[in-house]
């Protein structure tokens, strides 16, 4: 069998991604070993937080549609971006050799590298942490300015356990506001999956920066990955909160144009989005025929007072 033949029967009889089923070949030399990569696959991390606009429930029907990974991706020479990178599901889910993230979340990013260095004195950290309300506003109440990079990715982890839905929203001076949440038993130190994060990020760059940094570092052949805060549904619908500026239609113009700059230099782009007009209209206009607007399927169907009908849809645009 090449080893095409063998990502592919991987893929298919493990429900895997290709990337992902190199790195099995890997540590399999190259054989088809079911036990060994069933190990791999129970090993693997997975995200650290819970983050809104979770993509995890969405990569299944993106591989079904032949767009992710993309094909001509060379995983073993080239460089995976994440440039919003939130909780990182794609990026956990691909676990490529050579990737670069970054986020505009300070605390987050900060989460991410104390994880990478740190991983021990933050699980002993996060073991310390109780559970109430009266803790929980405590905590929520303390100025990050004050606090060790440790008690900085402790404190993330606490609240986002604990606070409602997982969410992440912060007021107009960007102070965390989301209210205790009412999960009676939230896992607040999962010190297994922390481990296995930081092993899989130990080569890994992880910057606080907008993500037109992007520009700076992608070449030809690299696979760029947006996963940009969503266009509103509709005016009340509109969810924002991630940072404190908005991201609207100004910013998403500028994230297309982006988009079209790394797609003329040669790399693979894939971006989500919300499936409205305006963000199908402004994708349109880039007239080039690799470029297509894919419409999936968002796997949460719309609240439509139980008729069953009706599934959210977003868009999922590639240059390839
Ligand atoms: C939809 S979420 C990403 C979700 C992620 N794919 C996941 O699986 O959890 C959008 C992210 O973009 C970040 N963000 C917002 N504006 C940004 C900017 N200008 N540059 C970089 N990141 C930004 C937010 O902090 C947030 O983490």
């Amino acid at each position: 069998m090449t080893t095409q033949q063998l990502i592919k029967k991987l893929e298919q009889e493990f429900d895997i991604n290709a990337i992902f089923a190199q790195h099995v070949l890997l540590y399999t030399k190259g054989k088809f070993d079911p036990k060994k990569t069933q190990e791999l696959i129970d090993e693997k991390a997975k995200p650290f937080v819970k983050w809104v606009g979770g993509k995890r429930q969405l990569l299944k029907q993106f591989r079904k549609l032949g767009l992710y990974p993309p094909e001509g991706f060379d995983a073993s020479k080239n460089t995976y971006f994440e440039p919003f990178v939130g909780g990182g599901a794609v990026f956990f889910d691909l676990l490529p050799q050579k990737a670069m993230l970054s986020d505009m979340n300070k605390e987050l990013v900060t989460t991410y590298n104390v994880i990478k260095n740190n991983v021990e004195e933050l699980i002993q950290s996060l073991k310390k942490h109780k559970h109430n309300k009266e803790y929980f506003l405590k905590i929520r109440a303390q100025k990050v300015q004050n606090l060790s990079e440790v008690e900085i990715a402790s404190r993330f982890i606490f609240l986002n356990r604990t606070c409602f839905n997982g969410m992440y929203r912060v007021n107009s001076s960007g102070e965390f506001n989301v209210p205790f949440g009412d999960n009676k038993n939230p896992l607040i130190c999962d010190e297994e999956n922390l481990r296995k994060v930081s092993l899989a990020l130990k080569k890994v760059s992880i910057k606080h920066q907008d993500y037109k940094a992007v520009l700076q570092k992608a070449k030809k052949g690299d696979f760029i990955y947006f996963d940009p805060p969503y266009y509103p549904v509709s005016k009340t619908a509109s969810f924002t909160g991630y940072t404190k500026d908005a991201f609207l239609d100004k910013e998403q113009i500028e994230l297309r144009d982006t988009f079209f700059e790394l797609h003329k230099r040669g790399c693979f782009v894939m971006l989500s989005n919300s499936d409205t007009p305006f963000i199908n209209k402004i994708y349109s206009e880039l007239k080039d025929k690799k470029i297509t607007i894919n419409i999936v399927e968002a796997g949460r169907a719309i609240n439509s007072k139980g008729t069953g009908r009706g599934k959210i849809t977003e868009v999922l645009v590639t240059n390839y």
